[in-house]
């Protein structure tokens, strides 16, 4: 697995767990008013038992590809920069609550719906929410701090924020429309010193030419 596949793999799960409690919790929640309880927590029931599976295995995929890029791309946690560190500890605090979600009162509510106890159902319901409703801030506070936080340190000198770019490098072996404007515009909040830390063996040939990293 090279650190491209890597990083790859890492997103598509960040993009299933996240975007996943993003479109239930803002989308599917508000819309469930419109059925009788009974119709909700059944479809909830539903939608929950999809999209757990589906949570385990975007878990796999972010520990999986996420220690590899710790250990194969910077050679260990003491190679690994502070926004790796916050997003481990962060990513850790979300596995747990999600494993005590889904032992806890998703197991209850789903045993409460296949015995029509609509009451305790409904508590179970807004058991998970509550826990939703921590995790997906977290998400997003990880996602969003993942592509802005190296951004930030930048600013301080020490790394620069080139994912988009570096995706768009590796897709299309050629340099990104506009990564040439964007990156004379990061070197000058940065300073072409802060470039270092980024891997240029990821960009392309082309994106290593526009000479930004
Ligand atoms: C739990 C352990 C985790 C580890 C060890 C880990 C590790 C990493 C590493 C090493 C990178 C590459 C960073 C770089 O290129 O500078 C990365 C990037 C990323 N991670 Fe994680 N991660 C974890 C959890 C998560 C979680 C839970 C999410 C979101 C839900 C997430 C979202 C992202 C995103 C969006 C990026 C791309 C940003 C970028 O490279 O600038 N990660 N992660």
């Amino acid at each position: 697995m090279t650190t491209a596949v890597a990083l790859a793999v890492h997103i598509f799960g960040a993009v299933i767990w996240v975007g996943g409690m993003f479109a239930i919790y803002v989308c599917l929640r508000p819309a469930l008013g419109t059925l009788d309880p009974p119709q909700r927590l059944r479809l909830m029931r539903v939608t929950f038992q999809k999209f757990f599976l589906w949570v385990w295995v975007a878990i796999l995929l972010l520990l999986a590809s996420g220690y590899w890029i710790v250990f194969m791309r910077f050679g260990g946690f003491a190679g690994a920069g502070l926004h790796i560190h916050l997003m481990q500890m962060t990513g850790w605090l979300m596995i747990a609550l999600f494993v005590w979600l889904f032992h806890g009162p998703w197991l209850s509510f789903k045993r409460a719906v296949d015995s029509e106890d609509w009451p305790s159902a409904g508590a179970g319901l807004s058991r998970i929410r509550q826990i939703i409703a921590v995790n997906l801030p977290l998400g997003l506070l990880v996602v969003g701090s993942s592509f802005a936080g190296p951004m930030l340190i930048a600013r301080s000198g020490t790394t620069i924020p080139m994912l988009p770019l570096v995706m768009a490098g590796i897709l299309s072996r050629s340099p990104a429309p506009g990564a040439e404007a964007i990156g004379r515009w990061c070197g000058s909040i940065t300073g072409a010193s802060a470039c270092n830390s980024r891997p240029t063996t990821l960009l392309s040939p082309g994106l290593r030419r526009a000479n930004f990293c």
